[in-house]
């Protein structure tokens, strides 16, 4: 038997490791897993904060009896109803039909819709609390981040935040459950994966939510996936008001979209010329090969983009079109953004990436450099000044920002 994970006084982490689902959501590949985090609060009255995957229902419950030690369970809250939180709730209820579920009346209206609940319930509404004994919760409703229903469960006085979604990660705890157990560079770039696909289209409901935490003087922030944050909960808060206000790194991630190597050439072109132009990071990404999960979260670090395409029935190969597609479902504003792609014998990658900056209201540097097919030494001289424009930009940026 481990140890008990103890959060704060009375408060222990029961969370669980799924290293078997392949995709997240049935979309989003983890590769190194997930976790999905449970808590248990043991004070005069007990309660589960967040159930786990209904895969992994056997595993919450074994933790969930060591830690009730016999007791009832007095109450479950549920800050978010997505089923990797959700899930277990039928097999906690049926062994503990003592149980109160606790959630606001959008929660309560899905878990009717999802498992024909109708067992015993507290609806909650912004603002209200519940005294469990030594502490008081207090519930944040916090629609939209990331379903209708999401709340956050925040004990004032003990600076205890159960965020639910917010400050998530993909990746699950390997032994290391806490932000000064580990080195966190491995969850920041996990974090702003789940941030950019799963959250990120919400990011105005998201500076809503950060909006009701000013000022709150935070000691843990738990999650419902990732770390927990008791070192540095600033840490996490900063990174998702940075990045649900489109804030950027300067660096230029080139993606590309190729059949067979010309519109990979000239990609490979753009980040020497950026290179030499003093870019301080270049990505280049090939988007058939790379999920675009990934490059979602990279568009969503660096403030410069490149994309590229060769042309595929008139339009863009299908992995880039995918990629601008969900780059429009996210909203994701404010980024510097350069063209290129090879017309071949029907041309449309390129014209269709230029409606795609329209659309999106980025900043379109300098001209599109579309290629007939080989890569010719006229076109190079195009591509050398779209990389000296998209560095000066860059530059200009970083001074506007400050960070000059
Ligand atoms: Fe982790 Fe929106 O569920």
């Amino acid at each position: 038997m481990i140890n008990p994970i103890q959060v704060a006084d009375g408060v222990y982490y029961i969370g669980v490791n799924d290293r078997r689902t392949a995709l997240f959501e049935n979309l989003w590949p983890i590769p190194r897993g997930v976790s999905y985090n449970s808590y248990f609060v043991d004070d005069e009255k007990t309660a589960l904060v967040e159930t786990v995957d209904s895969r992994m229902s056997g595993f919450l419950l074994e933790k969930l009896e060591e830690r009730l030690a016999g007791r009832p369970l007095d109450y479950i809250i549920l800050n978010h109803v997505e089923p990797d939180h959700s899930g277990a709730l039928h097999e906690i209820v049926m062994t503990h039909p003592e149980a109160t579920v606790v959630g606001n009346r959008k929660t309560l209206k899905l878990l009717g819709q999802f498992y024909d609940y109708d067992g015993k319930c507290l609806e909650v509404a912004d603002g209200d609390t519940l005294g469990l004994g030594r502490r008081t919760f207090t519930f944040f409703l916090t629609p939209m981040v990331h379903w209708p229903e999401t709340m956050m469960t925040l004990d004032l006085e003990g600076g205890l935040l159960f965020s639910g979604d917010a400050f998530g990660s993909f990746g699950t705890l390997d032994g290391a459950i806490f932000d000064d157990e580990m080195d966190p560079g491995f969850y920041e770039d996990e974090m702003r994966r789940y941030y950019a696909n799963i959250v990120g289209t919400y990011s105005r409901q998201v500076q809503k939510a950060l909006d009701r935490l000013k000022g709150i003087c935070l000691k843990t922030v738990c999650p419902t996936h990732g770390p927990v944050y008791r070192k540095n909960p600033e840490w996490v808060i900063d990174r998702y008001d940075l990045w649900s206000r489109n804030q950027a790194e300067a660096g230029v991630v080139v993606v590309f979209g190729s059949m067979y190597g010309h519109t990979e050439a000239m990609a490979d072109a753009l980040a020497r010329y950026l290179v030499e132009q003093g870019v301080p990071v270049v990505k280049v990404f090939d988007a058939s090969k790379t999920h675009l999960s990934f490059l979602l979260s990279e568009i969503w670090k660096y403030r410069g983009v490149m994309l590229g395409s060769c042309a595929y029935n008139t339009g863009m190969l299908p992995p880039m079109k995918a990629l601008t597609e969900k780059l429009q479902g996210a909203k994701l504003t404010d980024r510097l953004l350069g063209i290129f792609g090879n017309f071949s014998w029907s041309g449309g990658g390129v014209k269709t990436l230029e409606q795609f900056g329209t659309d999106m209201g980025w900043d379109v540097i300098g001209t599109a450099v579309e290629s007939q097919c080989k890569l010719c030494s006229c076109e190079q001289i195009k591509l050398e000044d779209l990389a000296v424009r998209m560095a000066e930009r860059l530059r200009q940026r970083e001074a506007e920002d400050g960070n000059g």
